[in-house]
């Protein structure tokens, strides 16, 4: 392709999803350098708390040591390299290694080593053999975050305006923040992770058609994919650095929507409970948002670059799903799941909010992640072909009026930040790919 690498006028190199020697490079430079996804404070509560994930194909333990500083650790004996702590999470004073027993600290200084003085002579500096940790860890609203690279943007600019809509309607819906339910789902798709990111950045152009059973069944609302753009949303959102936010309405209907599903979910004292939990959650949000005209009620799904993802936003009565993407390899992702609900939900709607979202939403369990799976799949099989490649993906849908579209002046988005374009465009998905061309080179 032209001058700028992989994608040009909305035109994508299709070796992007399975060339060997992209996938090496974006690990380097996008996975290598980023601002990754590792936990969030909920998982995390006390001194000696720890769960281990990847950044990128790097094992990593996220703890909290004495000091109740977070650390994020290469999870990687410095002896002879075995992994150190072989659990999801749990609650330790150390991580001892299972090949000789290395011990280490859970802020990641080496405490002991067996035989020190038989083995090592005693001439073994302890203090230069710690766990390798992430040079630079920040939060955002409770979500951690770390990166392995030493300069560049801080977390909050690096979020730029997608901070907004993160902390406005996913993660402080009530002024006292989310909790991450306790566990994960993981599953693997054999698709290269760059399909799950741009899709859940601002695809709703997929929804009507890959869900379809799913509205069919009236598992779910219409989903918004009328042919003509209301001017209410939903509308779709691209922010510079990659990130993507999509299905944010305006106005009122889901509110009301909202209040008419929770006259429906049991007995009186839970429409009550339900009731006051929808119009306290609106009365908060519009005294958080009161600066801006056209207040967003929700959003439904998100990508903050590269590889975390959110859905479920969109509504009151349902919980927000969070997920990670692993890449092992370029042809496979294996995908992390969790569900979130308001710290201030009232406990008898918890179980309710979580399973709404657990049986026919964006989960392992649902409908919605299986249609999407059975796609990525796909997508990323035939970019391997030697033919396949040679034709380049259509990312053009509204290229020509990006920024200016048409019937924008009708649109209900006045105060609302980033790159607002209507629900059926691939703005979203073009600015995710010219930032991630923009990071891995030549
Ligand atoms: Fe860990 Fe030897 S590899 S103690
Ligand atoms: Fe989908």
């Amino acid at each position: 392709m032209g001058a700028t690498p992989y994608i040009e006028n909305g035109l994508l190199d299709r070796s992007v999803f399975s060339d060997p020697d992209i996938y090496r490079r974006e690990m380097e430079h996008v996975f290598g350098t980023s601002w990754l996804f590792v936990a969030h404070d909920s998982m995390l509560k006390n001194p000696g708390d720890y769960i281990t994930t990847w950044m990128g194909e790097d094992p990593v333990i996220v703890s909290r040591d004495r000091n109740n500083e977070i650390r994020v650790l290469l999870n990687t004996c410095r002896h002879r390299g075995n992994r150190v702590c072989l659990f999801d999470r749990g609650n330790t004073d150390g991580f001892i290694c299972s090949y000789h027993g290395w011990r280490y600290d859970v802020d990641g200084r080496l405490a002991s080593v067996p035989y020190r003085k038989g083995a090592y002579l005693d001439e073994l500096d302890l203090s230069k053999w710690g766990l390798v940790p992430a040079p630079r860890v920040a939060t955002h609203g409770g979500l951690i975050f770390a990166s392995w690279s030493q300069t560049g943007l801080g977390l909050d600019a690096t979020l730029g305006d997608a901070a907004w809509y993160l902390d406005n309607l996913v993660l402080d819906q009530h002024g006292s923040g989310i909790d991450f339910v306790q566990g994960h789902y993981g599953y693997r798709v054999k698709g290269n992770w760059k399909i799950i990111a741009e899709n859940f950045a601002g695809d709703h152009y997929h929804t009507g058609v890959t869900h379809r059973s799913s509205f069919v069944l009236g598992l779910m609302p219409s989903g918004g994919n009328e042919q003509v753009q209301d001017p209410y949303g939903p509308f779709e959102v691209s922010f510079p650095n990659g990130h993507g936010i999509g299905g944010v309405k305006t106005g009122e209907a889901t509110y009301r929507r909202d209040l008419e599903a929770a006259a429906k979910v049991g007995d009186e004292d839970l429409v009550r409970i339900a009731t006051r939990y929808v119009n306290d959650r609106y009365a908060r949000m519009k005294k958080a948002m009161a600066d801006i005209q056209d207040m967003p009620y929700g959003c439904s799904h998100g990508t903050i670059f590269p590889n975390f993802l959110f859905s479920g936003g969109s509504n009151a009565l349902r919980s927000t799903g969070f997920y990670i993407l692993h890449p092992k390899g370029a042809l496979e992702t294996e995908v992390w799941q969790w569900f979130a609900v308001d710290r201030e939900l009232p406990a008898e709607l918890r179980e309710l909010l979580i399973q709404s979202n657990r049986s026919n939403g964006q989960s392992a369990s649902g409908l919605f992640a299986q249609d999407d799976a059975e796609n990525f799949e796909r997508v990323t099989e035939v970019s391997i072909g030697v033919q396949a490649r040679r034709v380049p993906l259509h990312l053009q849908m509204t290229l020509e009026h990006e920024g200016n579209w048409p019937g924008h002046e009708e649109w209900r988005v006045n105060g609302l930040p980033g790159l607002v374009g209507p629900h059926f465009s691939e703005h979203a998905q073009r600015g995710m790919y010219s930032y991630w061309a923009s990071l891995v080179g030549r």
